[in-house]
């Protein structure tokens, strides 16, 4: 099967390029390089030893997208390209409307042009807001906080829509929890522009003494110890859910929602501990107020996942502190 990556060159998809490509996939990368870099590609060739074509365009392109759809006999896309900051989103709404919107109309578009109705689409667990109700269930009500969340809450719908008006299309909207770590080469992983503002590489900055210290944003939720708790999800195991899902979208038309996490929740300070611990190094940090926006506690119930797609997370989290650390000792400046 060839399979189109559009975002290919980013932190998730280039993992998942590694699995297709390790699984005899033929893959096809497209990429605007906005958040990623070149050097990406000839990292997944050394790694995989395979080859692969890569176009840098921007998805909104409709006529280059129009190109490639009809050069290559394509099968299906995974659709990871978009922005991905919360907080950016924010500052900068009509520019991630934008770009997550009418990137994924124009590849919907183009795809229905050339019949090619077979789509694994990046979502997020953003999708659910704050729940009462803990493991969360695909099944849980919607909502979202800020622009970046509702961009993915809009493409859910409208992929919904798609569905409804032509059952031929198979779509599953992946719902990630917090991907962390990298492969194991430590030649890719997630590497942010200027200060992280995430949890996971915030860490690795502070292990490796370019940032001081970090700052635990509040120490008093109503968790095991009073940090905030989140669904921490093994890159690789996540790149491999994206496997699973090709596999069931050959086989059913649907549209459906899966959580992709562990199903295990840890805190702030379980991740600061468990990083120093199997990598014998201190990460200092200090207690800070509570960050805007911020939501106590968030795990999947990742039932769905096992009972549809057959898959199951298999990376602990010792292995996602291990892996992050190499990552970043690998590529220090
Ligand atoms: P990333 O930024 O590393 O990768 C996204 C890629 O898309 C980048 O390489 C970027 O250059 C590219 N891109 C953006 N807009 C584009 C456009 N208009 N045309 C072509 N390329 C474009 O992000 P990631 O962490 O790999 O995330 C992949 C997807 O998963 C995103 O859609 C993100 O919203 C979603 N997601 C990520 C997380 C997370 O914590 N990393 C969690 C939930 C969902
Ligand atoms: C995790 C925990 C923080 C940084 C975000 C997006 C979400 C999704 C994944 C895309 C929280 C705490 C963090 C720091 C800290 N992305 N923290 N100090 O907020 O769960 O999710 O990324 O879809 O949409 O919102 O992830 O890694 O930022 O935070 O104490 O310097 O770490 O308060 O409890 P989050 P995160």
């Amino acid at each position: 099967m060839k399979i189109l990556v559009t975002g290919g060159t980013g932190y998730i998809g280039s993992h998942t390029c590694i699995e297709l490509l390790n699984s005899r996939y033929e893959v096809i990368v497209v990429d605007n390089l906005s958040n990623s870099k070149i050097e990406v590609i000839n990292k997944i060739k050394t790694i995989t030893n395979k080859d692969f074509k890569f176009y840098e365009m921007d998805l909104r392109s409709e006529e280059e997208l129009r190109n490639i759809f009809s050069k290559e006999k394509i099968d299906a896309v995974i659709h990871f390209a978009g922005l991905k900051a919360v907080g950016e989103s924010v500052q900068k709404p009509l520019l991630y409307y934008q770009n997550n919107l009418d990137s994924t109309l124009t590849l919907c578009k183009v795809m229905n042009e050339f019949k090619v109705k077979k789509l694994v689409f990046s979502s997020s667990a953003t999708v659910y807001g704050e729940q009462k109700v803990l493991p969360i269930k695909e099944s849980a009500s919607l909502s979202t906080t800020n622009p970046y969340g509702s961009t993915k809450l809009f493409i859910e719908y409208i992929l919904d829509d798609l569905y409804k008006s032509d059952n031929e299309w198979s779509i599953i909207k992946l719902r990630y929890f917090n991907p962390v770590g990298a492969h194991e080469s430590g030649l890719i992983g997630e590497d942010p522009n200027g200060i992280p503002n995430n949890l996971m590489p915030y860490v690795s900055k502070v292990a490796i003494g370019e940032l001081p210290y970090l700052n635990v944003f509040g120490d008093d939720y109503d968790t095991k110890d009073g940090t905030g708790v989140r669904d921490y999800i093994h890159v690789v195991d996540l790149a491999k859910g994206h496997l699973k899902a090709l596999e069931y979208i050959d086989k059913n038309n649907d549209c459906i929602a899966i959580n992709l996490g562990t199903g295990t929740g840890y805190s702030v300070l379980d991740i600061v501990k468990t990083y120093e611990k199997v990598n014998n190094i201190k990460v200092p940090y200090k207690i800070t107020k509570r960050r805007d926006g911020d939501i106590a506690e968030c795990y999947a119930d990742s039932t769905k996942a096992k009972e549809l797609l057959n898959w199951s997370s298999e990376l602990s989290l010792d292995d996602m502190v291990k892996s992050a650390y190499n990552f970043i000792i690998k590529n220090k400046e």
